[in-house]
Protein backbone atom coordinates (compact mmCIF):
# COMPACT_ATOMS: atom_id res chain seq x y z
CA UNK A 1 0.00 0.00 0.00
CA UNK A 2 1.31 3.46 -0.95
CA UNK A 3 1.40 6.14 2.07
CA UNK A 4 0.65 9.76 0.56
CA UNK A 5 4.72 10.77 2.16
CA UNK A 6 7.39 11.52 0.62
CA UNK A 7 10.52 11.10 2.19
CA UNK A 8 8.02 10.92 5.63
CA UNK A 9 6.96 14.44 5.37
CA UNK A 10 2.54 14.48 4.31
CA UNK A 11 1.46 16.44 1.23
CA UNK A 12 -1.46 17.15 -0.15
CA UNK A 13 -2.82 18.14 -3.59
CA UNK A 14 -4.78 21.17 -4.69
CA UNK A 15 -7.12 21.24 -8.41
CA UNK A 16 -7.13 24.99 -9.41
CA UNK A 17 -10.81 26.45 -8.01
CA UNK A 18 -12.18 27.77 -11.24
CA UNK A 19 -10.40 25.70 -13.48
CA UNK A 20 -11.16 25.53 -17.37
CA UNK A 21 -11.12 22.13 -19.58
CA UNK A 22 -8.09 23.82 -20.93
CA UNK A 23 -6.56 23.83 -17.28
CA UNK A 24 -3.75 20.43 -16.97
CA UNK A 25 -1.85 21.84 -13.50
CA UNK A 26 -2.47 20.84 -9.72
CA UNK A 27 -0.24 22.14 -7.03
CA UNK A 28 1.14 19.68 -4.90
CA UNK A 29 2.07 21.08 -1.00
CA UNK A 30 4.39 20.01 1.12
CA UNK A 31 6.51 21.09 3.93
CA UNK A 32 5.15 24.88 3.29
CA UNK A 33 6.39 24.91 -0.45
CA UNK A 34 3.60 25.23 -2.79
CA UNK A 35 4.99 23.70 -6.94
CA UNK A 36 2.41 23.75 -9.84
CA UNK A 37 3.17 20.45 -11.75
CA UNK A 38 1.82 19.51 -15.02
CA UNK A 39 -0.60 16.59 -15.53
CA UNK A 40 1.73 15.55 -18.16
CA UNK A 41 4.88 16.00 -16.35
CA UNK A 42 5.30 12.11 -15.65
CA UNK A 43 8.54 12.02 -14.40
CA UNK A 44 8.02 14.45 -11.57
CA UNK A 45 5.03 12.88 -10.62
CA UNK A 46 6.63 9.33 -10.57
CA UNK A 47 9.37 10.50 -8.14
CA UNK A 48 6.27 11.01 -5.45
CA UNK A 49 4.93 7.61 -4.02
CA UNK A 50 1.13 7.92 -4.80
CA UNK A 51 1.04 10.99 -5.96
CA UNK A 52 -0.16 9.95 -9.91
CA UNK A 53 -2.70 7.54 -7.86
CA UNK A 54 -4.20 10.69 -6.01
CA UNK A 55 -4.74 13.20 -8.85
CA UNK A 56 -5.54 10.89 -11.71
CA UNK A 57 -7.16 8.31 -9.95
CA UNK A 58 -9.01 9.76 -7.25
CA UNK A 59 -9.17 13.15 -7.51
CA UNK A 60 -9.79 12.89 -11.94
CA UNK A 61 -11.25 9.29 -11.12
CA UNK A 62 -9.45 8.11 -14.28
CA UNK A 63 -10.92 4.67 -15.62
CA UNK A 64 -8.90 3.93 -18.43
CA UNK A 65 -6.91 1.00 -16.56
CA UNK A 66 -9.80 -1.14 -15.18
CA UNK A 67 -12.34 -0.45 -18.32
CA UNK A 68 -9.20 -1.35 -20.63
CA UNK A 69 -8.24 -4.55 -18.25
CA UNK A 70 -12.07 -5.55 -18.59
CA UNK A 71 -12.12 -5.29 -22.84
CA UNK A 72 -8.82 -7.20 -23.01
CA UNK A 73 -10.09 -10.08 -20.48
CA UNK A 74 -13.67 -10.41 -22.20
CA UNK A 75 -11.80 -10.42 -25.37
CA UNK A 76 -9.27 -12.98 -24.89
CA UNK A 77 -11.90 -15.10 -23.11
CA UNK A 78 -13.93 -14.59 -26.89
CA UNK A 79 -10.97 -15.66 -28.51
CA UNK A 80 -10.67 -18.92 -26.45
CA UNK A 81 -6.75 -17.48 -25.20
CA UNK A 82 -6.56 -18.79 -21.64
CA UNK A 83 -5.12 -15.78 -18.87
CA UNK A 84 -2.74 -18.40 -17.40
CA UNK A 85 -0.81 -18.45 -20.11
CA UNK A 86 -1.31 -14.86 -22.05
CA UNK A 87 1.71 -13.24 -22.66
CA UNK A 88 0.50 -9.44 -22.75
CA UNK A 89 3.07 -6.14 -23.08
CA UNK A 90 2.07 -3.15 -21.67
CA UNK A 91 3.28 -0.11 -23.55
CA UNK A 92 3.34 3.05 -21.60
CA UNK A 93 3.24 1.18 -18.40
CA UNK A 94 3.69 4.06 -15.97
CA UNK A 95 3.25 3.01 -12.19
CA UNK A 96 1.89 -0.40 -13.35
CA UNK A 97 -1.80 0.34 -12.30
CA UNK A 98 -2.94 -1.88 -15.75
CA UNK A 99 -0.56 -4.70 -15.08
CA UNK A 100 -1.55 -4.75 -11.37
CA UNK A 101 -5.21 -5.42 -13.01
CA UNK A 102 -4.00 -7.90 -15.50
CA UNK A 103 -2.42 -10.06 -13.02
CA UNK A 104 -5.56 -9.87 -10.10
CA UNK A 105 -7.82 -10.59 -13.20
CA UNK A 106 -5.27 -13.71 -13.69
CA UNK A 107 -2.67 -12.92 -16.24
CA UNK A 108 0.49 -14.82 -15.15
CA UNK A 109 2.37 -12.84 -17.76
CA UNK A 110 2.89 -9.37 -18.05
CA UNK A 111 5.98 -7.21 -19.29
CA UNK A 112 6.16 -3.32 -18.94
CA UNK A 113 7.39 -0.68 -21.23
CA UNK A 114 7.80 2.78 -20.77
CA UNK A 115 10.34 5.84 -21.96
CA UNK A 116 10.83 6.99 -18.84
CA UNK A 117 13.33 5.44 -16.06
CA UNK A 118 10.92 7.06 -13.36
CA UNK A 119 7.37 5.23 -14.23
CA UNK A 120 9.56 1.53 -13.41
CA UNK A 121 11.48 2.75 -10.36
CA UNK A 122 8.00 3.98 -9.02
CA UNK A 123 6.59 0.78 -10.48
CA UNK A 124 9.67 -1.46 -9.16
CA UNK A 125 9.35 0.59 -5.86
CA UNK A 126 5.07 0.70 -5.39
CA UNK A 127 4.16 -2.71 -7.51
CA UNK A 128 6.86 -4.77 -6.82
CA UNK A 129 6.48 -8.46 -8.48
CA UNK A 130 3.75 -6.78 -10.93
CA UNK A 131 5.50 -7.28 -14.63
CA UNK A 132 7.91 -9.99 -14.86
CA UNK A 133 10.04 -7.46 -16.79
CA UNK A 134 10.08 -3.22 -17.12
CA UNK A 135 11.63 -2.14 -19.75
CA UNK A 136 12.78 1.65 -20.49
CA UNK A 137 13.12 2.40 -24.02
CA UNK A 138 11.31 4.48 -26.62
CA UNK A 139 11.00 1.99 -29.36
CA UNK A 140 10.94 5.18 -32.22
CA UNK A 141 14.28 5.09 -31.80
CA UNK A 142 15.25 1.69 -30.44
CA UNK A 143 18.08 -0.18 -31.95
CA UNK A 144 16.88 -3.38 -34.28
CA UNK A 145 18.36 -6.02 -31.53
CA UNK A 146 16.34 -4.33 -28.73
CA UNK A 147 12.83 -4.63 -31.08
CA UNK A 148 14.35 -8.30 -31.52
CA UNK A 149 14.49 -9.24 -27.82
CA UNK A 150 11.04 -7.97 -27.32
CA UNK A 151 9.85 -10.46 -29.89
CA UNK A 152 11.63 -13.19 -27.97
CA UNK A 153 9.02 -12.22 -25.18
CA UNK A 154 6.41 -13.70 -27.90
CA UNK A 155 3.32 -11.76 -26.88
CA UNK A 156 0.05 -12.08 -27.81
CA UNK A 157 -1.89 -8.82 -26.47
CA UNK A 158 -0.56 -5.90 -26.35
CA UNK A 159 -1.50 -2.95 -23.89
CA UNK A 160 -1.80 0.85 -24.57
CA UNK A 161 -3.71 3.01 -21.84
CA UNK A 162 -4.00 6.73 -21.72
CA UNK A 163 -0.76 6.94 -23.76
CA UNK A 164 -1.29 7.42 -27.31
CA UNK A 165 -2.33 10.98 -29.40
CA UNK A 166 -1.22 14.34 -28.45
CA UNK A 167 2.37 14.10 -28.25
CA UNK A 168 2.23 10.76 -25.89
CA UNK A 169 3.60 7.54 -27.46
CA UNK A 170 4.46 8.89 -31.24
CA UNK A 171 2.93 6.06 -34.19
CA UNK A 172 6.56 4.48 -35.04
CA UNK A 173 6.64 3.39 -31.21
CA UNK A 174 3.15 1.68 -31.33
CA UNK A 175 3.84 0.20 -34.82
CA UNK A 176 7.56 -1.37 -33.51
CA UNK A 177 5.68 -2.48 -30.53
CA UNK A 178 2.99 -4.03 -32.94
CA UNK A 179 5.44 -5.76 -34.80
CA UNK A 180 7.23 -7.51 -31.83
CA UNK A 181 3.90 -9.77 -31.15
CA UNK A 182 3.34 -13.40 -32.40
CA UNK A 183 1.03 -14.30 -34.97
CA UNK A 184 -2.49 -12.73 -35.37
CA UNK A 185 -2.01 -10.71 -31.87
CA UNK A 186 -4.74 -8.63 -29.75
CA UNK A 187 -4.47 -4.97 -29.38
CA UNK A 188 -6.28 -3.47 -26.21
CA UNK A 189 -6.19 0.99 -26.66
CA UNK A 190 -8.00 3.59 -24.38
CA UNK A 191 -7.83 7.00 -26.95
CA UNK A 192 -9.63 10.11 -26.85
CA UNK A 193 -12.09 10.30 -29.17
CA UNK A 194 -10.73 13.31 -31.11
CA UNK A 195 -7.75 11.47 -31.84
CA UNK A 196 -10.01 9.55 -34.12
CA UNK A 197 -12.25 12.24 -35.65
CA UNK A 198 -11.66 11.63 -39.82
CA UNK A 199 -10.22 15.01 -39.78
CA UNK A 200 -7.24 14.37 -37.34
CA UNK A 201 -4.18 15.31 -38.27
CA UNK A 202 -2.60 14.12 -35.03
CA UNK A 203 0.37 11.31 -35.89
CA UNK A 204 -1.58 8.84 -34.29
CA UNK A 205 -4.76 9.33 -35.79
CA UNK A 206 -3.13 9.54 -39.26
CA UNK A 207 -1.02 6.12 -38.37
CA UNK A 208 -4.54 4.49 -36.93
CA UNK A 209 -6.30 5.67 -39.94
CA UNK A 210 -3.74 4.24 -42.09
CA UNK A 211 -3.48 0.45 -40.18
CA UNK A 212 -7.21 0.32 -40.39
CA UNK A 213 -7.13 1.04 -44.22
CA UNK A 214 -4.56 -0.81 -45.01
CA UNK A 215 -5.93 -4.32 -43.67
CA UNK A 216 -3.25 -4.33 -40.87
CA UNK A 217 -5.53 -4.07 -38.00
CA UNK A 218 -9.19 -5.25 -37.47
CA UNK A 219 -11.12 -3.49 -35.04
CA UNK A 220 -13.36 -6.03 -33.20
CA UNK A 221 -14.74 -3.76 -30.90
CA UNK A 222 -14.98 0.02 -30.63
CA UNK A 223 -17.13 1.55 -27.22
CA UNK A 224 -16.91 5.17 -25.46
CA UNK A 225 -16.70 5.61 -22.15
CA UNK A 226 -15.91 8.70 -19.45
CA UNK A 227 -11.68 7.87 -19.43
CA UNK A 228 -11.96 10.79 -16.43
CA UNK A 229 -12.35 13.79 -15.51
CA UNK A 230 -10.81 17.80 -16.77
CA UNK A 231 -10.01 19.95 -13.96
CA UNK A 232 -13.19 21.84 -13.86
CA UNK A 233 -15.13 18.46 -13.25
CA UNK A 234 -16.03 17.24 -17.23
CA UNK A 235 -15.70 14.17 -18.41
CA UNK A 236 -13.13 13.48 -20.87
CA UNK A 237 -14.70 11.04 -23.55
CA UNK A 238 -12.31 7.86 -24.60
CA UNK A 239 -13.02 5.32 -26.94
CA UNK A 240 -11.78 1.50 -25.45
CA UNK A 241 -10.44 0.49 -29.19
CA UNK A 242 -10.06 -3.57 -29.32
CA UNK A 243 -8.12 -5.26 -32.63
CA UNK A 244 -6.28 -7.72 -34.51
CA UNK A 245 -2.71 -7.35 -35.70
CA UNK A 246 -3.67 -8.79 -39.14
CA UNK A 247 -0.34 -8.45 -40.56
CA UNK A 248 2.94 -6.72 -39.96
CA UNK A 249 2.64 -2.89 -40.18
CA UNK A 250 5.47 -1.09 -42.11
CA UNK A 251 7.26 1.12 -39.74
CA UNK A 252 7.13 3.85 -42.40
CA UNK A 253 3.28 3.71 -43.28
CA UNK A 254 2.30 7.34 -42.51
CA UNK A 255 5.26 8.50 -44.89
CA UNK A 256 3.81 6.33 -47.92
C1 LIG B 1 -1.10 8.77 -18.92
S1 LIG B 1 0.28 7.74 -18.57
C2 LIG B 1 -0.60 6.19 -18.57
C3 LIG B 1 0.09 5.15 -17.75
C4 LIG B 1 -0.64 3.81 -17.67
N1 LIG B 1 -0.85 3.22 -18.98
C5 LIG B 1 -1.95 3.94 -16.93
O1 LIG B 1 -3.00 3.86 -17.57
O2 LIG B 1 -1.91 4.12 -15.72
C6 LIG B 1 1.15 7.68 -20.14
C7 LIG B 1 2.47 6.93 -20.08
O3 LIG B 1 3.00 6.82 -21.40
C8 LIG B 1 4.41 6.93 -21.32
N2 LIG B 1 4.99 7.28 -22.61
C9 LIG B 1 4.97 8.46 -23.27
N3 LIG B 1 5.70 8.38 -24.41
C10 LIG B 1 6.20 7.12 -24.47
C11 LIG B 1 7.02 6.42 -25.39
N4 LIG B 1 7.50 7.00 -26.48
N5 LIG B 1 7.31 5.13 -25.14
C12 LIG B 1 6.83 4.51 -24.03
N6 LIG B 1 6.05 5.12 -23.11
C13 LIG B 1 5.74 6.41 -23.32
C14 LIG B 1 4.60 8.02 -20.26
O4 LIG B 1 5.91 8.04 -19.74
C15 LIG B 1 3.53 7.64 -19.25
O5 LIG B 1 4.06 6.78 -18.26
Amino acid sequence: MIKDTADGTPWTVELPERASARDESFVFVRDGHRELIHLHDYARIYTVPGLYERVVQDLLQCRSPIVAVDGAIAAAAELGRALATLRVLDLGAGVGLVGELLRAAGVSAVVGLDNLVEARDACMRDRPGVYEDYLVTDLELAEPAAIEHLAEGQFELLTCVGALGGGHIPPGALIRALNSLTGEALLVMTVHERWLDVDSVDPFSLAFRAMTAGGYLEVLQASSFTHRLDMSGDPITFRLLIGRRTAPVPVDLILM
